[in-house]
């Protein structure tokens, strides 16, 4: 396995010196949109995916894992909230990406909140968000996924339509439980859910805190019997008590799994710059990358030692590289996610990252993966 890779380092090397600088002159939506249609076109070619993987893809039997049943080739996915309009499920895997979160979804489409949606932060390695959960709604997306394959694992990320007539609890419920239905029904061949709770950008009163509405939620979604485990995306701004009440709570009911963490709303957060965050409408918007960091840890911790037996664990907050994915392993994560560290560092993060985690393993004298879940989590 160990062939020479020249593409992660020259990929990462034009990304940060060239493109990157370029991109970052023009408005981030702008590109963004025009990133994902590069890479769904990139995806429909088999001669750029074969060099692609040859030189991103990072087979190695230390980093492989069966988790809830769905086998994982490497630990390292993307996260929800890029791909919410599901183009990129042909080319992630060719990049070195282990799995890949699609959406938030939800019932009934979204444009989108109004501008801006999203904003960079280069200063703080952070990125404002304030989407709202766009997306094209669960029936285009589910019917676009149907008759392709995956060569990774694909899931779907639910959340409460962000629309005004869906602004009761029990409007809201009903509405998630719809999407799901819709893509139990489908014939898309999504490996698992994300149940997003967390969302800190709609409108609404609707709201999975008191416990008693999360049991609800939790007790109609429990009735669907889903064909595929669900992964709970938690808040991360509770406090350590908060937190455990809620995954009590959610320990009670079926989901196998919690993504620790999403986005921060605190605009107070000591590591991003005043400058930086002032330039964006107070109230407005959730910031990414390395503020969310350290709380993310603490909470994978947090989950590890009191829930290791019940919940599988997904880390995920302001990973840009080896050693940050390694630390959330070592802190009790199975599987990591990012966004941001692919934005600031470049498309081939997930093959870095990989390459790293070999050899972090092999320095610490660990021959697979699982053998470093948890190990620092005293
Ligand atoms: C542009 C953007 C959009 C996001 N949208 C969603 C979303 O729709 N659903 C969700 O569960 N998380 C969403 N998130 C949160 C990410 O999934 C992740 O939890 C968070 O960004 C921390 O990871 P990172 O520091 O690697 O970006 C979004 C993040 C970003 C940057």
């Amino acid at each position: 396995m160990n062939k020479k890779r020249y593409l992660p380092k020259v990929s990462e090397i034009i990304y940060k010196n060239l493109i990157k600088k370029i991109f970052f002159q023009i408005d981030p939506e702008t590109v963004h949109n025009a990133m994902v249609k590069l890479g769904e076109q990139f995806g429909k070619h088999k001669s750029i995916k074969k060099v692609f993987s040859s030189q991103f893809i990072i087979k190695d039997k230390s980093l492989k894992q069966n988790i809830a049943g769905i086998k994982f080739e490497n630990p390292i996915g993307l996260a929800a909230g890029f791909d919410y309009e599901a183009r990129l499920t042909q080319i992630l895997p060719s990049l070195g990406f282990g799995f890949e979160t699609l959406g938030t979804i939800t019932d009934s489409p979204y444009g989108g909140n109004p501008r801006p949606m999203l904003g960079r932060l280069p200063k703080s390695k952070s990125l404002m968000v304030n989407k709202g959960f766009k997306n094209l709604g669960a029936r285009i997306t589910s019917e676009k996924l149907t008759g392709l394959s995956f060569e990774i694992p694909i899931g779907i990320s639910i959340g409460k339509s962000n629309v005004p007539i869906c602004n009761t609890q029990k409007k809201g419920i009903d509405d998630m439980i719809n999407a799901f239905t819709v893509f139990e029904n489908s014939k898309a061949r999504h490996s698992y859910y994300e149940l997003n709770i967390s969302c800190p950008n709609l409108h609404g009163n609707v709201s999975f805190y008191p416990l008693n509405n999360l049991k609800e939620l939790l007790t109609e979604i429990d009735k669907l019997h889903t064909k595929k485990p669900i992964f709970v995306k938690m808040p991360l701004e509770k406090s350590n008590n908060e937190t455990l009440e809620i995954l009590n709570t959610i320990s009670g009911y079926c989901p196998k799994g919690i993504i620790l963490s999403n986005l921060s709303k605190n605009r107070n957060n000591k590591l991003l710059k005043r400058e930086e965050v002032d330039k964006f409408p107070a109230g407005i918007g959730s910031f990414s990358g390395k503020p969310t960091h350290k709380r993310s840890n603490e909470l994978i911790k947090l989950a590890y030692n009191n829930f290791k037996q019940r919940f599988v664990i997904i880390g995920c907050g302001g990973v840009f590289n080896a050693q940050d994915a390694y630390e959330k392993i070592k802190h009790g994560a199975s599987l990591v996610q990012l966004i941001t560290g692919m934005i600031y560092e470049g498309p081939q993060i997930a093959s870095q990252i990989n390459l790293g985690l070999i050899g972090l393993l092999k320095k610490d004298g660990l021959r697979h993966i699982s053998e470093a879940i948890g190990i620092e989590a005293k």
